[in-house]
């Protein structure tokens, strides 16, 4: 099957400069990986090892020092291969407090993308707004609200909804549920299940948390400083670990050791009625 998104061989070295001195910062080395149609992809490593800088590049917010990134198995290379990637693929933020610009109305907030790209006229964009906002399990009047009259959870549920109003069939997902409660981060990863499944979309999902990544996903890529370390399907990367890295990671899960439901309420994925508890 060919990917519908890949980073090739990226590599990323950023310049910096302190106290006249210049630094160079290797981001991202050398680091390949690819998503297939509906499937949802890990990237998973300790704060600094790349995930971002990497996904960034994904999408076109960061130009790589070297690689390719493909689209449907071509090569971006033009604006319009970026304009049509960034009309599939879509991204969404940690912090949905900086993403959504705190004096537009949640429902203009979610027109954006549709008059950024001609889709609709005035009457089809409310009508898609009041689609998306069911899609995420929001009620209408949340439209006329603004961002700061929301909980956390419902602006991460309106930034999910902003990323899927141009229908697109990639969703990058950069540490969306890690400031939320435990108890809303459990309702978001369910919420991103059902629409995975009922969209048919591919997910790359970052996380530094072990245990959001064996729910949702079904392949994880581990990074660490810039360089992936192993990667394989979730059963055996959790079950069977190759590298030591990845080991000294599943060991410093609360409650990895002991048998039965981790403290967030989740089980694996892939397993029957994989749900949250
Ligand atoms: N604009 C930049 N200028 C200089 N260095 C940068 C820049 N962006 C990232 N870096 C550096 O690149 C490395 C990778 O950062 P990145 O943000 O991609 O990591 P991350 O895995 O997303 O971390 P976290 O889990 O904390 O979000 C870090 O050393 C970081 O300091
Ligand atoms: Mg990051």
């Amino acid at each position: 099957m060919t990917a519908i998104l890949e980073g090739r061989n990226i590599v990323k070295t950023f310049t910096t400069r302190r106290g006249g001195q210049k630094h160079e910062v290797r981001a991202v080395g050398d680091v390949t990986v690819a998503a297939d149609r509906g499937e949802i992809v890990g990237l998973v490593g300790e704060s600094g090892c790349g995930k971002t800088t990497f996904s960034r590049i994904l999408i076109g917010i960061e130009t790589a020092s070297s690689g390719t990134v493909l689209h449907d198995g071509k090569p971006v290379a033009t604006k319009a291969d970026w304009k049509a990637l960034r009309r599939d693929v879509q991204y969404v933020f940690q912090d949905p407090y900086t993403s959504l610009c705190p004096t537009m109305r949640i429902g203009e907030a979610l027109a954006e993308p549709l008059l950024v790209h001609g889709i609709g006229d005035k009457s089809e964009r409310a009508e898609r707004v009041r689609e998306a906002l069911s899609l995420v399990g929001l009620q209408g009047f949340i439209a006329d609200r603004l961002p700061s009259q929301l909980s956390g959870g419902q602006r991460q549920r309106v930034s999910l909804a902003r990323a899927l109003m141009i229908r697109p069939r990639v969703l990058i997902c950069d540490e969306i549920v890690s400031g939320l409660d435990v108890s809303v981060q459990a309702q978001v990863l369910t919420l991103l299940t059902e629409l995975q499944a009922s969209l048919g979309l591919s997910l790359i999902f970052i996380s530094h948390d072990l245990r959001v990544i064996r729910y949702l996903c079904d392949r994880v890529v581990v990074m660490y400083r810039g360089e992936i370390v192993e990667q394989g399907p979730v059963e055996r990367v959790f079950g069977a670990p190759e590298s030591d890295y990845t080991r000294g990671l599943l060991a410093a899960i609360p409650d990895h050791s002991r048998r039965g439901e981790p403290r967030l309420g989740l089980r694996p994925a892939g397993h029957e009625g994989a749900r949250l508890a």
